[in-house]
């Protein structure tokens, strides 16, 4: 799909601009290329990987690609949260759910908000708070606007992200 290849992209950007370790950008990278495995798969495939998730079928990809790693032996619990939240936010995410977050919403093949899309994305690496938070506004502004429920860990994050900027 070459909406994760250009997140990829982005994120080795950031990663080679903030010179992270090896094993850390793997740790990016592995969230990347798995965070929108099942988003094409079927409303019955995605509620038997996660029968218990309440909630709008298109946000079930999130949490199902997340189950569908951790069978397919991937065991590291930051990237597993980056994978199951990434479409609502995550209050007790590290940095590779924040990143994924902003990379998945500003990678340059998305048709809106170009030039503001593309500042924030070029600003991320030495303001990784500050566009989180702005990216948040947006992509929960979206969220509410779609008329679906803000998610327990959603409401959350927002007010982590909320309460840090201040
Ligand atoms: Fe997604
Ligand atoms: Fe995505």
């Amino acid at each position: 799909m070459a909406h994760i290849e250009r997140v990829a992209d982005v994120a080795t950007r950031w990663a080679e601009r903030l010179s992270l370790p090896v094993p850390e950008r793997d740790r990016w990278l592995r969230a990347v290329w798995l965070h929108d495995a099942l988003r094409d798969a079927s409303p019955d495939h995605l509620r038997r990987l996660v029968p218990d998730q309440p909630g709008p079928v298109a946000l079930l990809h999130g949490p199902a690609a997340a189950v569908r790693a951790g069978l397919a032996g991937e065991s590291d619990p930051g990237v597993l949260a980056a994978i199951q939240h990434h479409s609502t936010g995550c209050a007790e995410w590290d940095a590779v759910g924040r990143m994924l977050y902003c990379a998945d919403f500003l990678e340059p093949g998305r048709s809106f908000d170009r030039e503001e899309r593309a500042a924030m994305l070029e600003r991320f690496p030495k303001d990784p708070e500050g566009v989180l938070r702005e990216v948040a506004i947006r992509r929960m502004t979206r969220l509410i606007r779609q008329g679906w429920p803000l998610n327990e860990a959603g409401r959350r994050f927002w007010n982590t992200v909320a309460w840090t900027s201040q």
